[in-house]
């Protein structure tokens, strides 16, 4: 998709679409209060355009509504679509995002191919922030999940236009615009990647596209494989690939800014199960074909570190990403056995479908290891997750506040939704092992998502840490009007944020 940013009147623009914002003014409660569309827009020629379907009652400014007119009297674009960013009060940079990809998704059925979204003109809507915000939404939104369909049809919008408002400073808008393509970019690579089939990216197949990524944009690349994460003792990973006939992948990225010696080293850990079977504790065949996306957290990473490439900022991250299949085989390890994870810490298999923890736990350790002050990792850990938060919030936990704040910070700018969830030594009890140090799930159901998470804080120790388990909100189930069913992407956004606020 080419992006461009223009400085003319909407109303001069020549487009095939033109898509302007409004919110819904009226304040008052009851059944007498009809809805007040209102165009944030100071073009009067636009304004006049629509005035009489904005007098009509038809159109209510809701969130995502979209009503579209054809040949708008004094306009040069042939379409005019009006997107509702619902009531007023609630209009936020992020309803912005989705207005941008609500119009995206309207133009691409339509064989429409060119867009342009005014920016809105709001003192609540600041252009900078709504400028990267309409570009974001604007790739989330062009990117549709069925590649393998022979009689595919490329209904990609090619040309996505921002229309900056009147008087509205180039310096300002300029340089958040052209992030916010790195970042829709870099979102659209890890749901990529997440799309795939397990039977397409294996391991290994993983690690080459994340090497290629690398060279691209000059981030360091190593990917390792069996005798190296044999070599590294790391026995806890080992133990879930050994029942797989692909091998594994130990992908390490890094961004090394030129002249910073010290400060901190971020570590971005990632979940990388290509496919999940639930190994010898195997799962139920239904919706077990969805467990290709259990490398989400991984590809998060992956995406994070594209973008980080690219809007290069003053702090030096490594990511490592835990790439493996888990899978039932004669080689395959047993509930009951022990494993004996990087850290020397000994593990009892309780369960072997508990695997996210298990590779998770040698990729903190190696990051560590390999210098990181300061981790976040990403994984689809649990189901107990969406037990907790249904499918609206991802969980977030840390051990340390001040680095938890920074990432609830850069949710404000990335509008993903994680909701803080508690550790603590009553859940550590849950898995404590007879046998060896600790066992790999909890016994109960209840509180699945934090025992899992404790599992990880054994690893993680007392570095500072933030645990994204991302499973309830990797995979969208029902399409939105400005986002295509299938693969989120999510993390991807806030997890940049997070790395810029130590250095941007
Ligand atoms: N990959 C799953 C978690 C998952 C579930 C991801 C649903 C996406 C959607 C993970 O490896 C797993 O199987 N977890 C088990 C843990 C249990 C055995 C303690 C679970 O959630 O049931
Ligand atoms: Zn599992
Ligand atoms: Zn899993």
């Amino acid at each position: 998709m080419r992006t461009e940013l223009s400085f003319s009147a909407p109303s001069q623009i020549q487009t095939e679409l033109l898509a302007i914002a409004a919110v819904d003014t009226q304040t008052a409660k009851g059944p007498d209060a009809r809805p007040q569309p209102e165009l944030l827009t100071s073009d009067a020629d636009v304004k006049k355009a629509a005035a009489a379907v904005l007098s009509s009652g038809e159109f209510k400014a809701g969130a995502n509504e979209a009503l579209l007119l054809h040949a708008p009297a004094g306009l040069k674009a042939k379409r005019l679509l009006i997107v509702g960013l619902g009531k007023q009060s609630r209009g936020n940079v992020h309803s912005v995002r989705n207005a941008a990809g609500t119009a995206v998704r309207f133009a691409k059925p339509r064989g429409i191919r060119e867009v342009v979204f005014a920016l809105p003109e709001s003192d609540l809507l600041p252009p900078g922030p709504c400028a990267r915000a309409a570009v974001e939404g604007a790739f989330v939104a062009d990117f549709d999940p069925d590649t393998y369909r022979s009689d595919r049809k490329d209904l990609s919008v090619q040309s996505f236009t921002v229309a900056a408002p009147a008087g509205a400073d180039k310096g300002a808008i300029e340089p958040p615009f052209r992030e916010g393509v790195v970042i829709g970019e870099s979102q659209n690579f890890t749901r990529s990647l997440v799309n795939e089939p397990g039977n397409k990216l294996t391991p290994t197949e993983f690690g080459r596209r994340a090497a290629a990524m690398a060279k691209e944009v000059g981030l360091q690349c190593e990917v390792h494989s069996t005798d190296k994460i044999k070599e590294l003792k790391m026995g806890a990973f080992w133990s879930v690939s050994q029942g797989s006939e692909e091998p594994p992948a130990l992908i390490v990225l890094r961004y090394e800014p030129k002249g910073i010696k010290d400060g901190p080293i971020l570590g971005l850990v990632g979940k990388g199960i290509t496919f999940d079977t639930g190994g010898i504790s195997i799962k139920p065949a239904d919706n077990m074909e969805k467990m290709k996306y259990d490398m989400a957290g991984g590809a998060a990473m992956i995406g994070a570190m594209r973008a980080i490439a690219l809007l290069k900022p003053n702090v030096r991250v490594i990511s490592i990403v835990c790439a493996s299949e888990n899978m039932p085989d004669g080689k395959a390890q047993k509930p009951g056995d022990v494993q004996t994870a990087m850290s020397g810490k000994t593990i009892e298999i309780i369960n072997t479908d508990a695997e996210g923890r298990l590779v998770l736990a040698d990729g903190i350790t190696y990051a560590r290891q390999l210098g990181a002050t300061h981790l976040i990792n990403a994984a689809t850990l649990t189901g107990a997750i969406a037990v907790a938060l249904g499918t609206h919030n991802a969980g977030a936990f840390s051990n340390d506040d001040e680095t938890y704040a920074r990432f609830h910070a850069a949710l404000e700018t990335s509008g993903e939704k994680f909701w803080r969830m508690p550790l603590g030594d009553e859940y550590m009890d849950q898995i404590k092992s007879d046998i060896a140090d600790i066992k790999n799930t909890g016994g109960s159901r209840y509180g699945g998502a934090i025992t899992a998470a404790e599992f990880l804080h054994a690893f993680s120790e007392d570095t500072p840490w933030i645990h994204l388990d991302i499973a309830s909100m990797a995979w969208i189930e029902d399409s939105k009007p400005f986002i295509a069913k299938g693969p989120s992407g999510v993390g991807v956004r806030s997890i940049l944020e997070w790395v810029r606020s130590y250095g941007s």
